[in-house]
């Protein structure tokens, strides 16, 4: 356990020359890690996806992370657990790379959450396409972010909260860190996953509470105008939980405000989550 400013990795490492790693985000509430077991499967899922094998289990993964917590003093958090390939020769190969690098970060949650979730955000939908499922499957998180940076820069231009994707099929995929749903006449909808998306904690989770609602759900394909002419659109991830889309680029989506449907999938969202980790508020 170091503090950041001593914390030292090799100019070698791979996650630093190439992206070649992976990782995960997860957040704590009152100390305790929402889904922690579904974060560490997906993982294994980007670990077996870029071929790269690690000599620790899930148990050491979470040991890691309260470590973390504890020596932040944090009870709020967000956790990024990081992985690469670790130090190797210079050159793709990775033959020479010995021991992957294996990094947690241990950080407070953003304070403007309470006013977006109260206001709604605007969207922009970015020119750059999501990578196809056969070139980098967006299905892997990887550390390789130059697809959603370059988006991330293309959204800011026009002042947007968050990026969404189009795969290169021209259907509706994800934003650069959250999945994306639409509300329409009482459905909810959402990319399905093979759109070419990351296969959202928070996406499962609010699937979840909306079938136990009783809500007609589709996982489908959404073309732009779909989004356009929505009641209510959301975003989904584990930082920003069930986040209202208010605009997207010129388009005003539900009056401008946060929708019905939203509200009441962010606060079953809000029980689920209290009720599994047992929190008191
Ligand atoms: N991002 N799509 C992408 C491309 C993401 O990077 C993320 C998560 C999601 C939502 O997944 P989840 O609900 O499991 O967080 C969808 C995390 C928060 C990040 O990059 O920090």
């Amino acid at each position: 356990m170091v503090p950041e400013a001593n914390a030292k990795i090799s100019v070698l490492d791979r996650g630093f020359l190439y992206g070649d790693g992976v990782y995960e985000a997860v957040r704590v509430y009152e100390g305790k890690i929402f889904r922690v077991e579904q974060h560490w499967k997906r993982l294994d899922h980007s670990l077996k996806g870029i071929g790269l094998r690690i000599p620790w289990s899930h148990q050491d993964l979470t040991r890691a992370c309260v470590a973390t917590l504890k020596a932040n003093r944090l009870k709020e958090a967000m956790i990024r657990v990081t992985i690469s390939r670790g130090a190797g020769e210079l050159g793709y190969d990775p033959g020479t790379c010995r021991h992957p690098t294996f990094t947690v970060i241990a950080l407070p949650i953003r304070t403007d959450l309470q006013e977006r979730w109260r206001q709604g955000v605007k969207v922009s939908i970015v020119k750059i396409r999501r990578n196809s499922t056969r070139s980098l499957s967006p299905a892997i998180k990887h550390t390789n972010a130059l697809n959603g940076i370059l988006a991330k820069i293309e959204s800011l231009k026009v002042r947007a909260f968050e990026g969404v994707f189009l795969n290169l099929d021209g259907y509706v995929a994800e934003g650069t860190i959250s999945n994306i749903f639409i509300v329409k006449n009482g459905t909810v909808k959402t990319p399905a996953l093979d759109c070419g998306i990351l296969d959202g904690v928070t996406r499962h989770a609010v699937l979840e509470v909306a079938r136990g609602s009783g809500r007609k759900i589709l996982e489908t394909y959404l073309k732009i105008q779909d989004v356009l002419k929505a009641d209510e659109i959301f975003l989904t991830s584990t930082t920003m939980e069930v986040m209202p889309v208010v605009k997207v680029d010129r388009t005003v989506i539900g009056g401008g405000r946060p929708g019905p449907v939203t509200r009441s999938l962010h606060i079953a969202f809000r029980s689920l989550l209290f009720k599994e980790l047992k929190l008191h508020g």
